[in-house]
């Protein structure tokens, strides 16, 4: 089953809780937050203190992807403020085995491991049992609104093959230019969880209806 993550970087700050309950009475699963600090992406985006004021707001799943440098610093803020998954990038773990192990044991919360375009899938099998969800990246992160990579399919399916023989509960999420020309592609290649932000909070038919319209293009 498809699940449909809008992500808020692309939404109306001015009008948060109002476009994340809308996606939510259209069927969307869970919010995706991206958290950027300007380090290890280009760019800064917003910390613990949002997903605090959006948790009395919703009642979908709250994941949050660190696109941040030193992940160690903000787990604990960012479960205090209410969230349910952390996701992390591989690029600035050596060994991301303890901390996967930290958030779902001490934590209590889904782990997922993130990893760019440019990393070889080959990389992410040695934690795949390890892990709630793998993101691969179908942009270079750092900014909303990015086209989808096109070499992104041969990779989720690559990653499709290694999830479904070492941990086929292992979700494998999608990031970056999805839309409706994309998503049909990344979901035949074996992806299940699909990240959108301009494609819902920039749609012209709005946010519920362009988040109707993705699910049933990856169903
Ligand atoms: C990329 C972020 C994405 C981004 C997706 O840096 O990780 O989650 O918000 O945005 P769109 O859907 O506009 O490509
Ligand atoms: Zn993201």
């Amino acid at each position: 089953m498809a699940a449909i993550a809008p992500s808020i970087l692309s939404a109306d700050f001015a009008r948060l809780g109002e476009h994340v309950r809308e996606v939510e009475a259209a069927g969307a699963d869970r919010v995706h937050v991206d958290v950027m600090d300007g380090h290890f992406v280009p760019n800064l985006s917003m910390g613990a203190v949002v997903v605090k004021g959006l948790r009395p707001a919703t009642r979908l799943p709250l994941e949050v992807h660190l696109m941040v440098t030193d992940p160690d610093k903000f787990l604990d803020g960012f479960v205090k403020a209410g969230a349910d998954s952390l996701i992390v990038h591989l690029e600035v773990l050596p060994d991301p085995r303890p901390m996967l192990k930290h958030i779902r044991g001490t934590l209590g919360k889904k782990a997922g491991l993130a990893f760019n375009p440019d990393l070889p899938v080959s990389r992410v099998e040695p934690y795949l049992a390890d892990i709630d969800l793998a993101l691969c990246m179908t942009v270079f992160p750092g900014f909303g609104g990015q086209a989808y990579i096109p070499a992104s399919n041969d990779r989720i399916r690559e990653l499709r093959g290694l999830v479904n023989r070492i941990n086929p509960a292992c979700e494998i999420e999608v990031d970056g230019g999805i839309d409706a020309t994309t998503i049909g592609a990344a979901a035949g290649a074996g992806a299940n969880v699909f990240v959108a932000g301009t494609a819902v909070f920039g749609a012209k038919e709005g946010p519920a209806a362009a988040t109707r319209h993705l699910r049933e293009l990856a169903a």
